[in-house]
């Protein structure tokens, strides 16, 4: 194996690990193993650098160094202070320690994250007589600390802040979805660029800019100057601008045909605001208006809606806003396919078409199913 070959895992939402197992492999991933929410695999630098630089599906990625069983807080420390932490970093470097702990023995994150960086600092000073410190906002170097029951893995971060933070949302006015979680669906109704594609409640256009980028093979990440895996002592400087700038000079700018239609006049103005921070143009892609009186001119193409679900609803208007939705696809959208995330099962239901795929997601907290409606004729219920 090649030196510079590493172990790595990459987080994503639940339902996408296959998506992004064959994503990183086309980057040139190997070994896939695919887990809940994560993904195991190996890989080079070029690879490393070409999933922060293009992955549309993981939400970071960390490379496991360290494993040990502890007992208590002590054990803990103690296993922790003879680790040779001088092979990742340097005194003169800053540092942040991001724990999650799930465990009766260890119950405080934030604690045994201070034991941590404790035991870190203390080897540092027996070393060298110095002690690196810790920054929290902008640290060289990120330490992932999970803990499981008394399971302890230590791994270096290599990307900082979430991949899904595209960067120009602006989130005041609805409760937008989560960036990996419209990516991740956009790849599971297998759209393709040369497909129309309308976002019916399109909300602060969180599906419609990751459509637009998609179609035009741009990404958000490129806008980063600076990511933790650069301060590894190998990483071959200047690999991310030269991998970056090979992808920028891909980006075409023909115009697809992908609009998003939004009631409400002032989340409508946050989505305009949004896809003008995304370097793109509202008056292409953006239309304020009811989308029961839309009506597309295309005869097939991908309708998606992530219809508001509003815990206030009365039972009856949940039953007749999503029986609407059904009879305006029915009347309007033949020979299209239609994909709906639903986080209510009497909104499923009141759907009134019948679905030939159920998938199960979370959007947050709550469990939703991605439904897909073939609108073909002879589809109908
Ligand atoms: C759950 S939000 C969508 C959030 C969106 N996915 C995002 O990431 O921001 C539902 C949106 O549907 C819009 N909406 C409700 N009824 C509509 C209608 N008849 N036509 C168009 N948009 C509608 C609401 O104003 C709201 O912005």
């Amino acid at each position: 194996m090649e030196d510079n070959v590493r172990q790595y895992v990459a987080k994503t939402l639940y339902g996408f690990e296959h998506l992004l197992g064959k994503e990183i492999t086309q980057m040139g991933a190997k070994q896939i193993e695919e887990r809940n929410r994560a993904v195991n695999f190996k890989a080079d630098w070029k690879t490393l650098v070409d999933i922060h630089a293009t992955s549309r599906l993981a939400i970071r990625v960390i490379q496991p160094f360290h494993k040990f069983q502890a007992r208590h807080e002590r054990d803990f420390y103690n296993q922790a202070r003879v680790y040779p932490w001088e092979n990742h970093f340097s005194v003169d470097q800053t540092f942040k320690i991001d724990a999650r702990v799930f465990s009766d023995t260890f119950t405080h994150s934030k604690y045994i994250s201070l034991k941590l960086k404790d035991a870190i600092c203390d080897r540092f000073r027996d070393l060298t007589g110095d002690r690196p410190n810790i920054n929290v906002q902008d640290p060289d170097i990120v330490f992932s600390l999970d803990i499981r029951d008394q399971q302890v893995q230590l791994a270096l971060d290599a990307t900082g802040e979430s991949l899904h933070r595209r960067g120009f949302r602006d989130d005041s006015h609805v409760a937008p979805m989560n960036e990996i979680l419209a990516a991740g669906i956009l790849a599971k109704t297998e759209w393709k660029p040369d497909l129309p594609f309308i976002d019916g409640m399109t909300g602060s256009g969180t599906m419609l800019i990751e459509a637009l980028y998609r179609a035009t093979k741009q990404h958000a990440s490129w806008s980063r100057k600076r990511f933790p895996f650069m301060q590894w002592p190998d990483y071959p400087k200047g690999l991310w601008e030269s991998q970056r700038d090979y992808y920028k000079e891909q980006v075409h700018n023909h115009y697809p045909e992908i609009l998003g239609v939004e009631i409400d006049r002032e989340t409508y103005r946050s989505a305009y605001d949004n896809l003008v921070r995304a370097g793109l143009s509202p008056f292409h892609y953006l239309k304020q208006d009811d989308f029961f009186s839309y009506k597309p001119k295309q005869k097939a193409g991908i309708v998606f809606l992530n219809p508001p679900y509003d815990k206030r609803l009365s039972l009856e208007d949940v039953q007749e806003f999503y029986g609407n939705i059904g009879d305006h696809l029915k009347q309007h959208f033949t020979g299209w396919d239609a994909w709906i995330l639903v986080g209510n099962p009497v909104a499923a239901k009141s759907i009134g078409l019948r679905s030939t795929k159920r998938l199960k997601l979370f959007n947050g907290s709550i469990e939703s199913r991605l439904m897909h409606f073939p609108l073909y004729e002879g589809s109908k219920k």
